[in-house]
């Protein structure tokens, strides 16, 4: 376990294994950003020609390890690029620490020397390091890279309240994505609807955050209840599925927020089947209710006033002799009936379900969050969300509160004429789950979902891209599962709390 603690003072004098400067590029060569200017002042003029051998300029991304031979108090200088002084915010600085953090791993004492002025720097700085030194190990034999055992966060504002709470924030958020991405990370077999449940309330029990509830509801149940969309999807699998539910509510709460999170633990398409390259990633395909069951979990711990009712609908869409069929007429929670046309379309009708139960709780605002489609991924890349909904006020909000937290969301309409065609394709049901015409897949799936939320304020959240990075790591997001969306659903909940 990595200690992170919040420090006032002189970097160049501070002894550690490594110290972190961050460097602008600017026109006259790389300059020392705020936090960096006395190491490098301390390290002479030799280092901005060494910078420039080593073909450093400070670009975001760009990273530099340079010995420093006694110039100043730690052996090893880490020197990572922020950009262009203009493009200061506190996503770069969260990039930069990620980039920094991961750039050092064998490290036992680490400083960083990078901007934190202001809280939300600090915060930022904290954050980064956290995300960027995620590893997920359970599956490795031998020893692994367990991380600095220490991490000095330098500040001048150290010992002020805002600081010390934004330390927290930073922690909380920071550990919340780690869970998620250890979910999303552990493999299908190990991850059923059943263990992922159980999970949940493990981790419910042993964090103990006040006032959040939990409930599973089981097969048997949902079967009786009559949630024939996550019951419809989970037929095939030899692992039944699961509702988890957890209630937070909070004295005082501003605002009651609704989170539905897809929580398919593993996609085979079903009959639809997949493609055997198609299928590599689907242990991800429950990344949503990940993200939204680690958020809730954050939400609670940070104490946050918002009244919060989050559901995940967790089944596995497998193929056997029990599996749905292309044809078959399902009735979802609530009564209406769907005609299926493509079991691999399977994240809408557990999220149909899900979204009418939520409903029922009469939140303010409805938000779900679902690895949905490949149509999105298509049209964002994997970097970028989509958020598509009712309500062009909630889903703004959902970009800038992406932008807070270093999460790249981009609005999808959902359009007229696609709504027609959800609601008059089938000949036999009451909707159409899948869209005949092979373009617009996210707008489709979208428009499918709105027709289960009723009035209420929506947005839906497509994180079929980012939600797994199959590449190599990148500024805090390392390969594997990103725990997308923690981040954005905290940042939004705190400002619907006052709390920005
Ligand atoms: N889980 C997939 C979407 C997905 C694709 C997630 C790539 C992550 C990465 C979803 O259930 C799916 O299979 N969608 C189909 C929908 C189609 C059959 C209408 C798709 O996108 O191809
Ligand atoms: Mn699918
Ligand atoms: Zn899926």
């Amino acid at each position: 376990m990595t200690s992170y603690t919040l420090r006032k003072g002189a970097a160049e004098k501070t002894r550690a294994d490594v110290v972190v400067v961050g460097v602008h590029r600017t026109p006259q060569g790389p300059q020392a950003a705020p936090g960096g200017e006395g190491v490098m002042a301390a390290y002479g003029r030799r280092l901005v020609p060494l910078l420039s051998t080593l073909g450093f300029s400070g670009r975001l991304d760009e990273v530099a390890k340079v010995p420093t031979g006694g110039a100043i108090r730690s052996p090893l200088l880490v020197l990572v690029g922020l950009g262009e002084q203009r493009e200061l915010d506190p996503s770069a600085v969260r990039r930069a620490a990620g980039v920094a953090i991961r750039s050092v791993d064998n490290a036992a004492s680490v400083v960083l020397a990078l901007p934190a002025t202001d809280d939300r720097q600090v915060r930022a700085v904290v954050e980064g390091a956290i995300l960027g030194s995620y590893a997920f190990a359970t599956y490795k034999s031998g020893s692994t890279p367990a991380g600095p055992g220490e991490v000095v966060v330098l500040s001048d504002g150290a010992r002020g309240a805002g600081a010390r709470r934004a330390l927290e924030v930073a922690r909380v958020v920071g550990e919340m994505t780690a869970l998620a991405r250890d979910w999303v990370n552990t493999p299908a077999a190990d991850l059923t609807p059943e263990i992922f449940a159980d999970a949940v309330v493990a981790e419910h029990r042993t964090r103990k955050p006040g006032k959040l509830k939990v409930a599973v509801t089981d097969d048997a149940a949902l079967r009786a209840q009559g949630f024939g969309g996550i019951v419809g999807v989970g037929q095939g699998s030899a692992h039944p599925p699961r509702l988890v539910r957890l209630t937070y509510a909070p004295k005082g709460a501003a605002t009651h927020l609704a989170l539905v999170g897809k929580g398919i633990t593993f996609d085979s398409g079903g009959l639809s089947i997949k493609t055997a390259g198609a299928m590599t990633t689907m242990k991800c395909d429950m990344a949503g209710a990940a993200a939204v069951v680690a958020a809730t979990f954050a939400i609670a711990e940070l104490g946050l006033p918002v009244q919060v009712t989050t559901l995940a609908p967790l089944a596995e869409n497998m193929v056997s002799g029990e599996a749905s069929r292309p044809g078959d007429v399902l009735t979802m929670y609530g009564g209406r009936t769907v005609e299926v046309l493509n079991t691999d379309a399977e994240g809408r009708l557990v999220l149909a379900d899900g979204l009418v139960l939520a409903g029922e709780a009469e939140p303010d605002l409805l938000i779900d969050v679902a690895t949905l489609t490949g149509a999105c991924v298509t049209a964002l890349g994997d970097r970028v969300a989509g958020v598509l909904g009712n309500d062009d006020d909630l889903a703004a909000r959902a970009v800038a509160a992406g932008e807070r937290a270093g999460e790249a969301l981009w609005q999808l309409p959902i359009t007229p004429e696609i709504v027609d065609k959800v609601r008059n394709s089938s000949t036999v049901a009451d909707l159409m789950q899948h869209n005949v015409d092979g373009v617009g897949g996210a707008i489709y799936a979208a428009a499918f979902l709105q027709e289960f939320v009723g009035t209420h304020r929506w947005a839906h959240l497509d994180i079929a891209g980012p939600a797994f990075n199959t590449r190599a790591g990148y500024g805090h997001v390392p390969s594997g599962g990103t725990g997308f969306g923690v981040g954005t659903l905290v940042e939004l909940a705190t400002e619907l709390a006052g709390r920005r």
